[in-house]
């Protein structure tokens, strides 16, 4: 069944899940009508982003008049989980949850509502992704690791198995998390860092090996 679906954001991201979405499309998925985006900048009202209206700010999706699919494809966890909250009352509004056409999975995979996964990103075994998390293009999550709500992981990660990384934690692009390590929540991992110890005390992390950043 075809389910019509709204980004939310106009923006660079935005942009990279419409391709991705036409790619599932050609493919032979024909589960999403791309209707357009929700924005709250004003001067994106009126204008469109490759040929999709932006429909209104995103304030429109609580009197939508019919059921309706969103995503929210942005890199900022906190962004990701304050939207959710102020659309939680919208009760016509689903979250979709999106695998792109070259992700590959593996057994026993879990993904949550509103989750994304993008172009060229590998989950082998007995992965879990939250909800509204996403993992960006490029980026491997290896056997029995687990990732909580509003993670966001950048693009070309690699995070090894039994793995643990808490809900709104941030990934920067490269980051090497190695086997058994346990990030806690709303940490950020700086891009290119490698995370060998657990990560326990809030803050930003950087380097090799990770090091809290004063
Ligand atoms: C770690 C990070 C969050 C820090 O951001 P910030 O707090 O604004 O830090 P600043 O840019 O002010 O830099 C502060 C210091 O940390 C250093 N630093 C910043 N990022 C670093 C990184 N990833 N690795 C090592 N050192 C880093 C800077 O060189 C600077 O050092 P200095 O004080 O000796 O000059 C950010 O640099 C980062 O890596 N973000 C990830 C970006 C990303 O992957 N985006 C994905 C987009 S799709």
């Amino acid at each position: 069944m075809e389910q019509e679906l709204i980004i939310i954001g106009a923006g660079k991201f935005a942009r990279e899940t419409v391709w991705m979405l036409e790619r599932l499309v050609r493919q032979g998925d024909r589960t999403w009508k791309l209707l357009g985006y929700v924005d709250d900048t004003p001067e994106k009202q009126g204008t469109s982003v490759y040929g999709l209206p932006v429909l209104g700010t995103v304030d429109a999706l609580l009197s939508w008049p019919r059921d309706v699919w969103a995503i929210m494809p942005m890199g900022t966890c906190g962004g990701r989980r304050a939207l959710a909250q102020r659309l939680a009352q919208a009760s016509h509004l689903h979250w979709a949850t999106i695998q792109a056409a070259s992700a590959v999975t593996g057994k026993n995979f879990e993904i949550g509502e509103g989750s994304l996964l993008c172009e060229n990103t590998l989950c082998t075994v007995d992965v879990k992704l939250g909800r509204h998390t996403i993992v960006n293009v490029g980026s491997t999550i290896s056997h029995d690791t687990v990732l909580g709500d509003f993670v966001t992981v950048s693009p070309g990660v690699t995070i090894c198995g039994n793995c643990e990384i808490g809900d709104g934690v941030f990934l920067g692009a490269g980051a090497t998390i190695i086997e058994q390590i346990r990030i806690a929540p709303g940490i950020v991992v700086g891009a290119g860092a490698t995370v060998v110890r657990d990560l326990t005390v809030s803050g930003t992390y950087v380097g090799t090996p990770a090091r809290r950043k004063e």
